[in-house]
């Protein structure tokens, strides 16, 4: 049987009821830090498992107990997982928990909160980015302007692909990330109805960096 395509304009919304079910329990104005932080990372996993759907797969031999075999692997050191700090740290984890081998970047980038603009403080990325297929993480797609700044810093390494993941977004961050990186295709659990004028999605979960790390 073949799968529903929830592809639309390069936006993959994964909405597979795992997903939406642990999506549900971390809106939740009630949970825990410590209950968030596991959702998120379980959440995590179920995306990676559909961002990773198309990776370049090779042959190798294998010996089963029975006999030799040629066998499907991937090489996870050509995956790169770029974490926007601090919040897409949340989702790393989950994902490097089902690609233990995958290199991980960094970027540091703070939202001027005048001019919600992204203003950048740390950058580092893993040698030989040209031969690396890129995944930059962050929960939240809000206004667009880091996942923007991410990604344009991303690019100028020239990696093979960038994909973006996050957990939430909302028509506003769709269409400036779609405006200024239209090649990059973006993944979702859901999306959400607006920002408000603080850049923060509804009806959202509120600030994913302080929701996972307790520190409103
Ligand atoms: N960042 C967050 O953490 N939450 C939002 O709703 C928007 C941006």
């Amino acid at each position: 049987m073949s799968r529903p395509d929830n592809s639309i304009d390069h936006v993959h919304l994964v909405d597979h009821p795992l997903v939406q079910h642990k999506l549900t329990l971390m809106r939740k104005k009630d949970a825990s830090t410590n209950n968030f932080r596991t959702l998120l990372n379980e959440v995590s996993m179920l995306m990676a498992y559909e961002v990773t759907r198309d990776m370049p797969m090779q042959d190798v031999e294998i010996e089963t107990p029975l006999e030799t075999m040629t066998a499907k692997m991937i090489d996870g050191k050509k995956l790169v997982f770029v974490s926007i700090l601090r919040a897409g740290t949340g989702i790393l984890d989950g994902m490097l928990s089902v690609v233990p081998g995958a290199r991980v970047g960094h970027i540091g980038l703070y939202r001027d909160p005048k001019t919600l603009q992204a203003v950048e403080y740390y950058f580092k990325m893993p040698k030989d980015t040209q031969e690396r297929d890129v995944v930059v993480v962050d929960p939240m797609l809000a206004t667009g302007n880091s996942a923007v700044a991410a990604i344009t810093r991303v690019k100028a390494l020239k990696p093979k692909s960038i994909k973006f993941v996050c957990l939430l977004t909302c028509p506003e961050g769709i269409a400036t990330l779609r405006k200024m990186h239209p090649d990059v295709e973006i993944y979702t659990a859901a999306i959400d109805r607006q920002l408000n004028d603080h850049g923060y999605i509804l009806p959202g979960l509120g600030d994913a960096g302080d929701r996972i790390f307790g520190t409103q």
